[in-house]
């Protein structure tokens, strides 16, 4: 008999967990105890199983599996759970369905790795060894985010990531749908947003700067129902897609569908074939607040995640200054200069979005920038994430130096194409602490959490986002789960998880 599974594999580490002799077998026999509300998480538990284990998980009120939402587990929050492996039984207990969700993904991870498959595995002993574990997370905030804007991937690829980001307790999947090389999301009342803005003639081939294109022509964009369909497999794995639409700057792709909307309404602009930061930006006219809040309408009809993404860093503000009718309009709101029109407009469009109910989120530039109300992502530097949350920002840490997955995860030559410059290695995703070190109590609880960033400029196909994601998101995924800080016991505990991600085919880093 195979041993089972060691407790110290698991990725993210949990909060508490013991290791009992002996194990519980599932078989075709296992049926399923599911208590009231409890039905989605034994969904997620036959759906994620089937494939490799063929087991049916039938449900029986004499089931020795035993899924249950008990509220005497409130202290575990929201997305904690507790689970109890004894030979005869298996009992898992939430007080939300989240945490059930997040305990199927222990056990998932509790199997022996080929349970992982997508095909059929025969002749292997489906066993959880006997365990007691008590796991919460550290960080509410554990996201990754995916530029599909800069490189288009289809919604089949999309749910697969999600899948995987699901093994790992990532709690966020921040998809970039607009950007000045492309505009993904359909938005029935400007049609031209897709039709037009989701087409770019061709690409660069270097990074900014260098003067080569491929040649090759670029599009591609959701369907709505697409999109709903994703919003709905990623909750059912406990994932919550927020949305993002850049807005004012990174719009090139919206000025070639609807010039108008620009500071210059007769120029008629392409889809970016470039990187970089594009200096045309959005107006500051009541069409262009009209036609945000329209497009935003839709977005919320989508997506129901609390959080929108307005984007909003790197913004160049040459273009108010030297437009008459913004001048006018920043005049007419009381602002000192042009420049302030950055602020000011975001505010208008997070007031919206504040009344609508949801939470607006910015990329910070300086942590100091940014309407109150807004939830803010800090990725320049350091510094800025304590800037942010001192001035009472919740605030979510995408440092680039620790993050950003776009760059090379080593300096070997034979690295694929990445963003130039900074190395970010395995270690120093684990390494990276979203709090800031000089945080009092008050700031630091203003830290939501951490996510990676993958920038798809140089990335064109799912075999290279995977090279780039895994193993790094497994560090980022350990440290905001767990807080742990040990590096030679992730390692250890990775070592192991390899094997799962190779069960699921990730293409993964060596
Ligand atoms: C960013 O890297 N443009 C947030």
């Amino acid at each position: 008999m195979p041993a089972p599974r060691s407790l110290l594999t698991l990725v993210p580490r949990p909060t508490e967990a013991a290791l009992r002799p002996g194990h519980f077998t599932l078989d075709a026999d296992t049926a399923l105890h599911i208590g009231a509300g409890a039905e989605p998480a034994a969904e997620l538990l036959r759906t994620l199983l089937a494939p490799a284990t063929g087991l049916s998980l039938r449900p029986s009120p004499d089931g020795r599996f035993a899924l249950a939402l008990d509220p005497g587990l409130g202290d575990l929050g929201e997305e904690g759970y507790r689970l109890t492996v004894d030979p005869h039984a298996v009992l898992l207990r939430a007080a939300h369905l989240t945490g059930l969700l997040r305990g199927i993904q222990t056990i998932r991870q509790l199997l022996p790795p080929q349970a992982l498959s997508a095909a059929p595995e025969h002749g292997t002993p489906w066993l959880l060894p006997c365990a007691d574990v008590t796991d919460v997370p550290r960080h509410t905030w554990r996201g990754a985010m995916l530029d599909v804007a800069r490189h288009f991937q289809p919604v089949s690829y999309l749910r697969r990531y999600v899948d995987v980001l699901a093994l790992h307790k990532i709690n966020v999947f921040h998809l970039h749908l607009t950007d000045d090389q492309g505009w993904r999301m359909p938005v029935a009342a400007r049609p031209k947003l897709t039709e037009i803005g989701g087409h770019r003639a061709e690409s660069r081939t270097g990074p900014a700067g260098s003067g080569t294109y491929d040649g090759v022509p670029h599009g591609g964009a959701y369907t709505r129902a697409e999109l709903a369909s994703l919003v709905r497999y990623a909750a059912a794995r406990g994932v919550t897609v927020m949305p993002e639409i850049e807005m004012p700057g990174h719009v090139r792709a919206a000025l070639a569908a609807y010039p108008s909307l620009g500071n210059h309404p007769d120029r008629s602009l392409d889809v970016w074939t470039r990187w970089g930061v594009c200096d045309t930006v959005l107006g500051v006219h009541d069409e262009v607040l009209d036609f945000c809040r329209t497009v935003l309408e839709e977005v919320m009809d989508v997506f129901p995640s609390p959080y929108i993404h307005l984007g909003g860093e790197e913004c160049p503000t040459t273009e108010w200054t030297h437009s008459a009718p913004a001048r006018e309009r920043a005049a007419a709101e009381g602002l000192s200069t042009p420049e302030a029109l950055h602020g000011w407009f975001l505010g208008q469009i997070g007031d919206f979005l504040v009344r609508r109910g949801r939470r607006p989120v910015g990329w910070a530039e300086t942590g100091a920038e940014l309407p109150l109300d807004f939830t803010v992502m800090t990725w320049r530097d350091p510094s800025h994430t304590l800037t942010a949350a001192r001035r009472g920002h919740p605030v979510i840490n995408a440092y680039h130096r620790a993050t950003y997955l776009d760059h090379a995860q080593s300096d070997d030559p034979n690295e694929p194409p990445a963003q130039p410059g900074t190395v970010v290695d395995l270690r120093a995703v684990h390494a990276h602490d979203p709090v800031p070190e000089d945080a009092d109590a008050e700031t630091a609880g203003r830290v939501l959490g951490a996510q990676t960033q993958l920038w798809t400029e140089f990335v064109t196909t799912p075999a290279h986002i995977e090279y780039l994601t895994y193993p790094r998101l497994c560090a980022l995924a350990d440290r905001g789960w767990s807080g742990a800080t040990d590096w030679a016991d992730f390692r250890a505990r990775l070592g192991e998880h390899t094997a799962r991600l190779d069960a699921l085919g990730i293409r993964r880093h060596p």
